[in-house]
């Protein structure tokens, strides 16, 4: 058996937490394989709604094992007031969750470091989401991590060294905070992680795959916040990308199978950095208020703007997608057009290639579309698609050189709609 991989290909918030979880009954295990507490994937169904920050989107669906893999940084404190609210709700995770002993622990001092980074930064901050999550990853890096797995060995010399470690860094920048309260909270953290089973995920996911058990892997944030690949300083510090999977989980290259490109059918991103599709008009406000585009972790507004088919050509390619999912089309059901970024406009010269540099000078070229102006958020099969919306999948399809499998019409869990059901004739583009 094969990894099926699902990622973000915008700046995250694509609905990957949705997608996933309408998936997970094909799938025998979910894994998280990336990122931390930064994440918020939500899910809607039975009327009621969920945030997940570092659970796999699987946790909902009964009899799946879900694994938190080696990529993933885990902060104990809010993994355990997001698992007590699921055990709240009726969702017991401790038989089903499996936690990877060679995940790294974000620790209390990690979310000062990323605090004390972005006052330094001052104007140039990256907006990060105050997790910790750069602190961590530089720690892991560098050396200097606690893992899931020294819990149960000379866990307090670990502690108290990384601690040490931090608070003369905090020193140096002068920053002042107090972590009396936090540091006790996290302990407690630390003491209910001790009932979950701690695992070598990358054993245990290779043998499932040899047993015949399929696996997918649940990517977090997006490829354009990817370290090496995203709009760099502006970024996340995980590999977001397909080959994240990998080295998040611990699978060979060749154990990828099919792999899923989520996206908007406009954009959107929080946190500063390049965006050169961003719209400050009232279209950009349009979506934004139709679309419910403020964070699920921060509550920060997101801004909004077209959809960008060069940055998203550039995921499908670093990425390998093999089929795309299109999320939120449902945000435009009113619009009279729609507006596609073909290529960038940079001094004059025209480009379908993400650059190295993204600055004032370089602009989108965009095609326009008409809007289907229905409302798609009941429909149920692509028999029921107006036309014009058929006329903007084929021509993102054509772009994109890839097919749409999936489109989603609403939050809810029934508000998916698979396409290609006869799929050998409609096939376009490339093979999957
Ligand atoms: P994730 O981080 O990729 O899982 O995405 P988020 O959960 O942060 O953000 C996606 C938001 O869009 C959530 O509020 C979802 O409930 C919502 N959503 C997902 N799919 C759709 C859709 O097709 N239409 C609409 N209107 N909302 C959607
Ligand atoms: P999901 O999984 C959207 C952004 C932050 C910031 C940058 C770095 O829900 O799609 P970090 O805290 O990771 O150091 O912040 O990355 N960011 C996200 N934006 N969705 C996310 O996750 C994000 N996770 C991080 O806003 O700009
Ligand atoms: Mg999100």
């Amino acid at each position: 058996m094969k990894v099926d991989v699902l990622l973000g290909l915008q700046w995250g918030d694509e609905g990957k937490g949705k997608v996933v979880d309408v998936l997970t009954p094909r799938y025998d295990v979910v894994s998280r394989f990336q990122g931390g507490p930064n994440a918020g994937h939500t899910l809607e169904f039975d009327g009621q709604k969920y945030v997940l920050r570092s659970i796999p989107s699987g946790i909902f669906q009964g009899g799946k094992i879900n694994v938190i893999g080696n990529g993933v940084v885990l902060d104990p404190l809010l993994f355990k007031q997001e698992a007590e609210a699921l055990a709240a709700s009726g969702h017991d995770l401790t038989k089903r969750l499996l936690i990877s002993k060679k995940a790294h622990l974000i620790l209390p001092t990690h979310r000062m470091l990323d605090a004390a980074n972005e006052a330094a930064k001052g104007d140039a901050k990256i907006g990060t989401t105050g997790k910790g999550i750069g602190p961590t990853y530089t720690d892991k890096i560098s050396r200097n991590g606690v893992r899931v797995g020294d819990i149960l060995h000379d866990f307090d010399k670990k502690y108290s060294q990384a601690k040490a470690k931090h608070e003369s860094l905090l020193r140096a920048l002068n920053y002042t905070y107090d972590i009396t309260e936090l540091e006790k909270e996290w302990l407690e953290g630390i003491e209910f992680l001790k009932q979950f089973t701690f695992i070598d995920s990358d054993y245990e996911i290779n043998q499932y795959l040899k047993d015949g058990k399929s696996v997918l892997a649940e990517g977090a944030q997006g490829t354009m916040l990817d370290i090496d690949f995203g709009s760099y300083p502006f970024v996340t510090s995980s590999n977001t990308v397909c080959a994240g999977a990998c080295t998040g989980l611990g699978i060979a290259p060749n154990k990828i199978g099919e792999v899923y490109g989520i996206f908007k059918a406009y954009c959107t991103r929080v946190g500063s950095g390049p965006f050169p599709t961003e719209l400050f008009d009232e279209t950009g406000d349009k979506l934004c208020v139709i679309g419910h585009e403020f964070g699920s972790v921060t509550g920060r507004k997101r801004r909004c703007g077209w959809i960008d088919l060069v940055a998203l050509k550039y995921a499908i390619m670093i990425d390998g997608v093999t089929q795309l999912i299109m999320m939120k089309s449902d945000v435009m059901d009113t619009f009279e057009t729609i507006k596609a970024c073909v290529a960038y406009d940079i001094a004059g010269e025209e480009t379908d290639r993400y650059p190295f540099e993204i600055d004032e000078n370089v602009k989108p070229v965009y095609v326009e579309l008409p809007g289907w102006q229905t409302d798609m958020t009941k429909m149920q099969s692509e028999d029921e698609f107006p036309e014009e919306f058929n006329q903007y999948l084929s021509f993102l399809e054509e772009q994109l050189q890839t097919p749409i499998k999936i489109v989603s019409v609403g939050p809810d869990r029934d508000q998916t709609i698979e396409r290609y059901t006869e799929i050998e004739e409609r096939r376009v583009g490339k093979e999957c």
